[in-house]
């Protein structure tokens, strides 16, 4: 089983963007525990993070007939990007929506979320751990 896990716009400044809702660990924190959690279960998994919108699509197309499932946090673009939903339905990989804040009770604007439509689950408000469950949800239900 081969998973992507692709973080979008601002996701790299983890630790020193807004700690007090984003938390004190860093993006290589993040990664390392993916890296460590997916070992440990036997997934495969690639990590990825852009702050362009175009790259983001770019590599949604690459895990066509190369991964069994996306994890995505598309960061703001999660608010504003049509491009990036199309992307994940094109493809049609099963796709877990990860938040670490819990956007549904932040700003107005971040309730609004483009990418839900193509997506299986939304894992909001749960820290660095609401990738583990997205991932430990995909390799359950989608991923033999
Ligand atoms: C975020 C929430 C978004 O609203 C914000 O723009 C981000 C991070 C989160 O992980 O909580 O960049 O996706």
């Amino acid at each position: 089983m081969k998973i992507l896990v692709i973080n979008g716009s601002n996701l790299n400044m983890l630790g020193i963007r807004e700690p007090d809702i984003y938390g004190k660990n860093t993006y290589k924190d993040l990664v390392d525990m993916i890296d460590a959690h997916c070992k440990e279960k036997g997934i495969e998994v690639e990590q990825y993070q852009s702050n362009h919108e175009g790259d983001l699509v770019d590599k949604i197309q690459y895990a066509y007939k190369k991964f069994d499932g996306i994890v995505i946090n598309p960061g703001a673009y999660t608010h504003t990007s049509v491009a990036i939903c199309d992307a994940v339905k094109a493809v049609g990989l099963p796709c877990v929506e990860v938040h670490i804040s819990d956007v549904d009770n932040r700003e107005d604007f971040r309730k609004i979320s483009y990418i839900r439509a193509a997506c299986v689950k939304t894992v909001s408000g749960h820290g660095f751990d609401g990738y583990i469950e997205a991932i430990d949800y995909l390799a359950g239900e989608y991923v033999k």
